[in-house]
């Protein structure tokens, strides 16, 4: 337990530095290729270890502490944990974040609201939102660090205006005409448009080095037509319906470009940095499956495999909210891991989608209102059935603004402590 120790509370830096010095040193004196008796880990590791430690503080430290805890000279050290698990590796223990982890349940987030009052001030100033993605890597040691950013942030890069209200969400001018849509430019230089998310994810890989997978992160194209064509969030989603049933050719092009743009802004990510993409398909789960297999599942396929083609060995999570009837097709598009919201059991889905591809979730955010004690046992369950392969622990959907921090917390470390 002593890492949890290690982790929670504040710490100051001479106990950071307690650990970081002597790791220091043993990483100076061991010479590659000999193994380096202080962890098991090669030189190198010790290094990235130590030099993250140093910028992250207690995160860092309590990561870097837990790896030298555990005797891990069998295993390849040089990707971290959640990357590993991601590609059907066996790992030490079974990874863990939050979805929406950055962001309204942190004090810390609304206290830096105050200096930056606007969402696009926040996720489009690079050392803004690299402060902002690190905060619950720091707070609670997650093993996955997600840029903070919106699925809607590469629109204007496509010609497309966007703002967020504080209180409302998303706010755009609806696109609904065929000649709106003609207007949609195919961007192919992501550079340009979004030079934030280049140096943002390039700060996140140095910053948490090893300690945690840097998660990049777009949102598919029919989940973002829903933004583009109601103009902000919506409940039942008429104006995309009434779209699909009495213009569809004119959908289709819409998807098309988003399509396009959203498989070279997913790339750009991960030249950037991105050592894994999480692609959100949120509202596709209001679709009929007849309407799904034709405007989100080819559109889906589109991205994947766009990202495939330049980058195969990078994983793919897919994400869709109320997807209970949905994990066969989501697993046919290809990607590496199934995202599950809490509808259905680990055992229900493994039966349904097999167990050679990944699965993610899923625990139902709320729970994270209820006792510690629940807490425990929930997310027990839930790594009891997946057996500890092929599974990445996280929330079934977005973490809730009025969760207790003390939760989340809690909930990061009952996952990372759990032995299989
Ligand atoms: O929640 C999901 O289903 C994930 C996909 C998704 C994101 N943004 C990813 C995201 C969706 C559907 C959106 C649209 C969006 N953008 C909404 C939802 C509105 C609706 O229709 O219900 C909102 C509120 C925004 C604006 C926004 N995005 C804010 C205010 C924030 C800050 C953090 C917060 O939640 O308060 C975000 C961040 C955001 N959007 C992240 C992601 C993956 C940040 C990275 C993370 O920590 O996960």
């Amino acid at each position: 337990e002593k890492h949890i120790t290690l982790f929670s509370s504040q710490r100051t830096t001479v106990r950071m530095w307690k650990v970081a010095l002597p790791c220091l040193l043993v990483a100076f004196q061991c010479s590659l290729p000999l193994t380096c008796a202080f962890s098991g880990a090669s030189p190198s590791l010790a290094r990235l270890n130590t030099a993250a430690s140093a910028r992250l503080g207690d995160a860092a430290v309590g990561r870097a502490d837990r790896t030298a805890a555990t005797s891990l000279s069998a295993v390849k050290m040089e990707d971290p944990l959640l990357l590993r698990a991601a590609r059907g590796e066996k790992v030490e223990y079974t990874p863990v974040w939050m979805m929406r982890q950055a962001g309204r349940h942190m004090q810390v987030y609304r206290d830096l609201v105050k200096k930056y009052p606007t969402f696009r001030e926040r996720s489009e100033i690079a050392e803004v939102s690299t402060e902002i993605s690190l905060q619950p890597v720091k707070a609670y040691g997650v093993d996955g660090c997600i840029l903070f950013s919106d699925i809607l942030t590469p629109l204007p890069g496509m010609g497309v205006e966007f703002d967020i209200k504080e209180a409302a969400g998303p706010q755009l001018k609806p696109i609904r005409t065929k000649e709106q849509i003609d207007q949609i430019t195919i961007q192919s230089d992501w550079s340009k448009s979004m030079p934030f998310v280049k140096q943002t994810l390039g700060e996140l890989r140095e910053e948490v080095g090893n300690t945690a997978t840097v998660l990049g992160f777009v949102g598919l194209p029919y989940t973002m037509a829903t933004y583009l064509i109601e103009g902000g969030t919506s409940r039942e989603y008429l104006e995309i319906k009434k779209m699909m049933y009495s213009s569809p050719e004119i959908l289709h092009k819409m998807l098309e470009a988003l399509a396009e743009n959203i498989g070279n802004y997913a790339n750009y990510q991960i030249e950037s940095g991105a050592q894994v993409i999480q692609i959100f398909d949120s509202w596709a789960g209001h679709l009929a499956p007849a309407d799904y297999d034709i405007f989100a599942l080819p559109y889906q396929k589109m991205v994947v495999d766009a990202i495939k083609k330049k980058n195969p060995d990078v994983p793919i999570i897919i994400y869709i909210a109320k997807s209970g009837a949905l994990l066969e097709r989501m697993a046919k598009t290809g990607v590496d891991i199934v995202s599950l919201d809490w509808t259905v059991t680990i055992d229900e889905a493994r039966e349904r989608i097999g167990k050679d591809i990944g699965i993610q979730g899923n625990l139902d955010p709320a729970v994270l209102y209820g006792p510690k004690h629940i807490i425990k046992e929930r997310a027990e369950a839930i790594l009891k059935q997946a057996g500890g392969r092929n599974h990445v622990m996280n929330l079934g959907h977005g973490i809730e603004a009025t969760t207790p921090e003390e939760s989340a917390d809690y909930f990061v470390k009952t996952v990372q402590a759990y032995k299989h």
